[in-house]
Order: C-alpha cells, then structure tokens, then sequence
C-alpha cells in the first residue's frame, strides 16, 4: 500500500483552493515575506482589491514559543501542520471578533480556510524597522488605544504584542496591531499578567528608541479604566 505524507506546500494549495472556492480570493501574487510563524503572499480579492494571505506555518520555534501560548497544548503529539490550521484559525477568530466591534487600527479580515488567513493590506513598516518618528508620542498614544479598544469593546488581549506586530503606514502615520492568533480573552485568569507584558514590550520599545518614559502601571490603569474584567 502506498502512502502519502502532506508538506507545508501541499496544505497551502490546498486552502488557497478553498479560498478561490469561496470566493474570498481569485489570485495569488508575490510572497511578501516570511514571518517568524507564517508565509505572507500579495493575493487579489473577488472584487479586485489588493489583499495579503498570511499561511501560517508553525514549525519547530513553536516549542518554545508553546510554554506562554493559551492554545496549542491540545495538539500535542499531532503535527506542525494541525498546529499551524490552530494557529490560523485563532488568528481569525480574533480578527472576527475585533472587525465585529470595529475596532480601529486591526487589519479587515476577509476570511480564511486551513491554515490561511486573508487579510488587508497595509502599506507601511513594521514599527522595529521604523528609525525616525516625527512624533513618537502620537504614535505610542495610537498603539495604547488599540490595545485599549480590543481590551473593553472586543475583550481581548493580544498576547505577542511588541515592535515586531506593529505596522506604521508612514504615509499617514496610522498604526496596526496584526498578528492575532495568541490572543487572550479578558476573562483568561492569566489576562492581567498577558496585558501586563504586552504593555511593557511597546513602552521598552519607545523608550529605547525614542526616548520616552512612560509608566506602565499609569498606561495599563488607562487601559483597564471603566472594565470589571
Ligand atoms: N496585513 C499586512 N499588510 C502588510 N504586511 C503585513 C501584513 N501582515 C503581516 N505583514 C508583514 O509580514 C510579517 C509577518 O506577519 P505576522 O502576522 O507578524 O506573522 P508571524 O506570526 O510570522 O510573525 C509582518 O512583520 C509584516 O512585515
Ligand atoms: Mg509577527
């Protein structure tokens, strides 16, 4: 009897093939980079827009990374390729839920299959790349309200938060919190202590590089502030 084992580049052509068979998108253009768990590719929507498909791709790091993750643990035993359609399908439960309060500041998202997620496309730098803001505050003020939108409209936490899932579009200075699928709900006992080091990751970030001190207990009381969660 002949078997077959299914790779990384299998299961992303067979969820692209949902993809075009839902109709979410009809073309799949350049790889626009390899995150730390993902492959992103350019891709065209049904009505013509310009979209990214994030596959992801939970490969070997996850081990580590699976000591702080909420999900994961379920899978174990299963293989990278079942953890990374978990993987994905968090991400869009997430990216659900926050469109659902329209939450500003997280990318649209158009759907999904496996382990592939669709979502806008932001033009823009991801913020450890940024060298120069004419003002950081403004920026590190924007990034605090994502976070605190999430936090009291869509009750959720982001949980992998820091300069590395932040997208500056330099044309208008609009920042984007992506890469959800580690998020936590506010209602998770670990919640505080998830908020807490998200936090902490953003402020370390600013005052590194620019200079500005915040306090993290000030900026996580503004957060929580009006919430019994
Ligand atoms: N919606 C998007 N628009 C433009 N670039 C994106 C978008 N989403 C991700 N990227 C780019 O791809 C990189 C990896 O994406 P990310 O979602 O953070 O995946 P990973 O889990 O692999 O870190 C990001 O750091 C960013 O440079
Ligand atoms: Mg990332």
């Amino acid at each position: 009897m002949e078997a077959y084992r299914l790779c990384f580049l299998g299961l992303d052509c067979v969820a692209l093939h949902r993809l075009v068979m839902k109709n979410i998108v009809k073309a799949i253009g350049d790889e626009i980079g390899v995150g730390k768990e993902s492959k992103l590719y350019m891709g065209i929507s049904e009505d013509g827009g310009t979209v990214v498909i994030k596959f992801h791709r939970i490969w070997k790091s996850f081990r580590n990374i699976s000591k702080v993750r909420s999900y994961g643990n379920e899978t174990k035993g299963t293989s990278w390729l079942i953890k990374s359609i978990v993987s994905g399908s968090r991400e869009r439960e997430a990216l659900t839920i926050l469109n659902r309060y329209s939450i500003n500041g997280v990318p649209k998202f158009y759907g999904g299959a496996l382990h592939a997620v669709v979502i806008e496309y932001i033009p823009g730098v991801d913020l450890y790349a940024v060298e120069y803001l004419e003002n950081p505050e403004e920026v590190l003020q924007q990034i605090i309200d994502i976070i605190k939108n999430a936090y009291s409209k869509a009750k959720l936490i982001h949980g992998d938060l820091s300069e590395h899932n932040v997208i500056i579009n330099l044309e208008n200075m609009k920042s984007y919190i992506i890469d959800w699928p580690q998020y936590v709900s506010t209602a998770d006992p670990r919640a505080y202590e998830v908020l807490k080091k998200d936090v902490e990751n953003i402020l370390k970030f600013f005052k590194r590089k620019f200079k500005l001190d915040k306090d993290l207990n000030e900026v996580i009381r503004y957060i929580m502030k009006g919430n019994n969660a």
